[in-house]
């Protein structure tokens, strides 16, 4: 069954969903009973003798289970448990102290605040008689298949929290996701609404791996120990940000490598103000991560009969280190998240206009481009920003979503047949959620952005962001996407957003309501695309702010590509595309081979900067108008070969060989899921004293099988009676290596493995 929460709505409607769900849900077993449990390989089990819920994927055992205080509590989270002698009860944690209490020691699956429990929580509510004392019990649970849903009481009052696990079992990740139900008869305020904890096994010594970044330097690798306190990850802006992603990694010892070592990992699934937290809680040396919603400004009033649903959050765990870790979550995306992931697609080779001509564009200059681009065999032409309203730089136009008629008297219709006749579907440019002040939205409704009565609206880029949390503002918006929709044939939206919110007012509903404008506003985004992309279902949409500060689980469910970072330094990108590969697929990682210099003044060779870029989705965003015939020739050529790996690079396994932030070397490695075909991309970035490249061994290859090798030009050193188009074993590929013969600055080669049948 593939389902969960719905972000869509709040109060009665939501409600009535869940309620859909829980009534289709058969099996339902009061703890204590002595029914049965299934056999152990069902995802779900539940075992009625120990009051535990074992959550079995195929290489990973999570297990939770009822104390005798009748407390939800993890018990075990980590490899498989395979016999279910392994397993036991739930026992609580002893007091330490009158100042640590056992509540507090104790590993829980969901902690209200309340009782004597000082860790991070997971809700805190007021009710409206003033009662803060929240102490959640289990009630009840529900599974059916690969989903359990469990059902705890406060205390004293009617409130209730769903916890809904799903076990994604090829993948080994476990979905968390929480519904607070407020059944009492009073005016519940949530001031902390997490989606989950992921207890590690107690001990010292981790270390965390997460990803910051900022504009043009997104998705950074970053690394330090955990140490007792709190580390937040979070975004407070509005959106999911570059500057941290909600993507997390802990291994032990700090001794985990890309091959080998324990790795729990994480991700939510939400797009708007999200927080992680990192906690190692003295005096236990328990490590655990909470994350859901901010609570940084977040309140949201629950009437009586409304529920509130929290974000997805994803956990996974291996022994074979964070290359595994990245290739669990790769397939996870992939068979589970991605809009495509039913009936999967290659992604197209793309063009995309900005860095050629910014905001100068018109029909007889994108024709021009669309031709040189469809020689090369590009699939899909973007044209980007400027089309629109009075758009001749970033000083006006947002929100006039009408095609500008001076740079298309007679609409974008011409070009686009144009586009569709050189055999390549058209894409166009949006940043739906802005509004320009000059621009005619904006005069006729300055109320539509974010703001405080009277108070300042701070421009970043010139423009304001619109209170997309407002049903009028979303239906216009959809309404004018819509129409560009169905009167030109679109087939993409590159959706753009350049700012972070600033005066996050609501001034239109009342102040104990205003608050809820940060998480409205990211349902109403995702409500727009859901309906777009059902009302057209041939749509593909791209997720980009100012680069990759939009990319996380939730997004990814309503989007084909990400753009990965302004930064189009094909040098740059290595670091910046490592980083993004840690958590998300190359499937969807947008990379464009640009003109040189780029933004930083570095010039690096084409061969280099395709080759970087052919590591993902395949973009070209060069002025082809000033490339040579050479160029041309090159870039057909790379072009060609990208189409005949594209679909090991996007649906096969990455192995990181050499990391870019370790020495001037940087290799990748992309095996097909059927081991027919790998690719090798190899980097050289400052060659000094002539050292030569390191010898590469391969990894994911079968042993015993014969391997064809091909290059693309000279590179590989081949050791004497070695005959690379006969065929050479896995074996000698995986353990002997390969030479490469890499030399000065930004040299690079690929290398194409066929296995022989
Ligand atoms: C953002 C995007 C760019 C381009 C411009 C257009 O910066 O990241 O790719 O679309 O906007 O204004």
């Amino acid at each position: 069954m593939r389902w969960h929460l719905s972000h869509s709505r709040k109060g009665s409607s939501q409600r009535v969903i869940f309620l859909g769900i829980l009534a289709s849900l058969v099996v339902s077993v009061p703890v204590g009973s002595h029914g049965e449990s299934a056999k152990n390989d069902t995802p779900v089990r539940y075992l009625p003798d120990l009051k535990v819920w074992v959550l079995d994927t195929a290489r990973a055992s999570y297990e939770i289970g009822v104390n005798e205080r009748n407390e939800l509590q993890t018990v075990y989270w980590g490899e498989k448990l395979s016999s279910d002698h392994g397993f036991s009860a739930a026992r609580s944690h002893p007091e330490h102290a009158s100042f640590d209490s056992s509540e507090t020691m104790t590993n829980s699956e969901y902690p209200g605040w309340g009782g004597k429990y000082y860790n991070e929580p997971t809700l805190k509510v007021t009710l409206a008689d003033g009662d803060r004392d929240l102490v959640l019990k289990y009630a009840d649970q529900t599974i059916r298949g690969n989903t359990l849903v469990i059902r705890l009481r406060d205390i004293q009052y009617d409130l209730f929290v769903n916890l809904i696990y799903t076990v994604f079992t090829e993948e080994d990740i476990i979905r968390k996701q929480a519904e607070i139900e407020n059944r009492t008869s009073q005016v519940a305020t949530v001031e902390s609404a997490q989606s989950g904890v992921w207890n590690v096994p107690q001990g010292e010594g981790y270390r965390l791996t997460y990803l910051t970044g900022r504009w043009a330097g997104e998705t950074q690798v970053t690394r330090e120990p955990i140490n007792p306190g709190k580390k937040v990850l979070e975004s407070r802006r509005g959106t999911t940000s570059p500057e941290l992603n909600p993507w997390f990694a802990i291994d032990e010892g700090g001794e985990a490598d890309e091959q080998h070592g324990r790795v729990w990992f994480g991700a939510l699934g939400w797009s708007g103000n999200w927080k992680l937290t990192v906690e190692d809680t003295p005096p236990s040396h328990q490590v655990r991560v909470t994350g859901g919603y901010n609570d940084f400004d977040f309140s949201w009033p629950l009437q009586p009969g409304e529920s509130l649903a929290t974000p997805a959050f994803y956990g996974g765990f291996t022994k074979q280190g964070f290359g595994e870790a990245s290739r669990l979550l790769h397939r996870f995306e992939r068979s589970e998240i991605l809009p495509d992931h039913a009936h999967p697609r290659v992604r197209p080779v793309l063009y995309n206009s900005w860095e050629a001509t910014t905001f100068n564009v018109n029909e007889e200059g994108q024709k021009a481009l669309a031709e040189k681009a469809a020689k090369l065999g590009v699939e899909l032409f973007v044209m980007d920003d400027g089309w629109f309203g009075k758009r001749n730089n970033d000083h006006a136009g947002l929100g006039d979503w009408y095609v500008n008629p001076q740079k298309f008297p007679h609409g974008l219709q011409p070009l686009i047949s144009f586009v569709n006749s050189l055999g390549m579907d058209f894409g166009l440019w949006f940043e739906p959620e802005m509004v320009n002040p000059d621009s005619d939205l904006y005069r006729r409704h300055p109320d539509w952005v974010m703001n405080f009565p009277g108070g300042p609206r701070c421009e970043a880029r010139h423009q304001l962001v619109l209170n997309m949390a407002r049903d009028d503002v979303k239906e216009y918006i959809f309404g004018v996407l819509d129409k560009m929709l169905s009167t030109n044939d679109i087939k993409y939206i590159k959706w753009d957003m350049n700012r972070h919110f600033s005066e996050p007012g609501w001034p239109e509903v009342p102040v104990v309501e205003q608050k809820e404008i940060w998480v409205k506003y990211v349902r109403n985004v995702y409500e727009i695309m859901d309906r777009l992309r059902a009302a057209h279902p041939k749509l593909e949409i791209e997720s980009c702010s100012g680069g990759g500060g939009r990319v996380d689980l939730g997004i990814l469910e309503r989007v084909d590509e990400v753009w990965t970072s302004d930064n189009t330094d094909a040098f740059d990108r290595l670091r910046i595309q490592e980083g993004f590969s840690f958590a998300y697929a190359p499937k969807i990682m947008s990379d464009w081979v640009t003109d040189v210099p780029s933004l930083n003044g570095r010039s690096t060779p084409l061969k280099f900067r395709f080759l970087v870029a052919m590591q993902g989705a395949l973009g070209i965003g060069a002025n082809l108008n000033k490339w040579s015939t050479e160029d041309f020739a090159l870039a057909t050529r790379m072009v060609s070969y990208y189409k005949s790996l594209r679909e090991t690079v996007q649906g096969g396994d990455l192995y990181r060989l050499f990391s870019p932030r370790e020495g001037n070397s940087t290799a990748n490695e992309y095996v097909s899921r059927d081991g027919k075909q790998a690719a090798l991309f190899s980097f050289l970035d400052s060659q000094q004293s002539l050292w030569p490249t390191p010898t590469i061994c391969l990894r994911g290859l079968e042993e015993k099988a014969l391997y064809r090798i091909s290059t693309i030009d000279d590179k590989l050193m081949v050791p004497p009676g070695i005959r690379v188009a006969e065929g050479v074993s896995g074996s000698f590929l995986m353990h002997h290596g390969l030479d490469l013969n890499l030399r000065g600055d930004y040299d690079s080669t690929l290398v194409i493995l066929e296995r022989a049948e």
